[in-house]
């Protein structure tokens, strides 16, 4: 399949946070060209309704649709755990997850198979993240717990803040001594995974970016997908150019100084 290795991967998310995926597949996959697309406009959409985040979930997937892309990665938790098998199903190239990616690694790292997950309320509430690991490990014990506070605490730029610290304690303490590995369930989490680990440090934390990339890579490999660009593209597209979001672009990926996301408006067909 020549013609499709140098096509791009379409990766999509709620807002900017889902360039925490982007960081890992630059890390894990260097030529690849991508196209981005932070819904800045409808953040966040951990707190809306299951139906609401799978309506945005197919505007994002048809306009990179638009890119003719190889492969589409769903960067967002939420999106995953909501949207993800109709995705799936609806479009002819692969969608990948970043649920089943974390999920595997999470009880290959998980000793006694005692796994906490954190996420946003939606993601909690659909138990996705439980029933992907219970596929691979019926045995294990999930613990899910939602951490809302922690996105609008990232999106401020609290990241070695005392009130991140806080909040932090309060959220996972209870899970101290209950669980040996942690899903970093959300784009955002791995920003502050400093301060998570400090509250919970015997836990092995695992960061579903990472995890999402190297299955990517495993998938290109296997359909002999995999880009030999020596100068890959990477175009940026957000449908909310707000002002804080080039300085948080920044802070996720440093290593772009030229990011610039370009504003995009999504047609609202209603999805069948
Ligand atoms: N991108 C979302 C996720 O990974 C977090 C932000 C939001 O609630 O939209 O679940």
């Amino acid at each position: 399949m020549e013609s499709l290795r140098n096509k791009p991967i379409g990766v999509f998310d709620s807002g900017v946070g889902g360039l925490t995926v982007v960081r890992a597949m630059m890390e894990i996959l260097p030529s690849e060209s991508f196209v981005y697309l932070g819904d800045t406009a409808n953040l966040p959409y951990g707190e809306k309704s299951a139906e609401m985040v799978r309506q945005y979930a197919f505007h994002n997937a048809r306009f990179l649709q638009e890119f003719d892309i190889k492969v589409m990665v769903v960067a967002c938790n939420t999106a995953s755990s909501v949207a993800l098998s109709d995705l799936q199903q609806a479009f002819d190239f692969p969608v990948i997850g970043v649920i089943e990616p974390a999920a595997k690694e999470a009880v290959k790292v998980s000793p006694n198979h005692r796994i906490g997950v954190i996420g946003t309320k939606r993601t909690i509430r659909t138990q996705m993240y439980t029933h992907k690991i219970h596929e691979i490990e019926p045995t294990a014990t999930v613990i899910g717990k939602a951490c809302p506070l922690f996105v609008p605490l990232i999106e401020e730029g609290f990241l070695h803040h005392e009130a991140t610290t806080l909040i932090a304690q309060e959220y996972l303490s209870p899970l101290r001594g209950k669980i040996d590995s942690l899903i970093l369930g959300c784009t955002h989490y791995p920003l502050i995974r400093d301060t998570i680990q400090s509250v919970l440090p015997e836990v092995v934390l695992v960061d579903s970016a990472y995890s999402t990339a190297r299955e990517l890579r495993q998938l290109l490999l296997e359909k002999g997908w995999l880009s030999d660009a020596l100068v890959p593209s990477r175009l940026f597209y957000a449908t909310d150019i707000t002002e804080h979001l080039n300085s948080l672009a920044r802070m996720i990926l440093p290593e772009v100084p030229s990011l610039v996301f370009e504003e995009v408006r999504l047609a609202s067909t209603p999805v069948v």
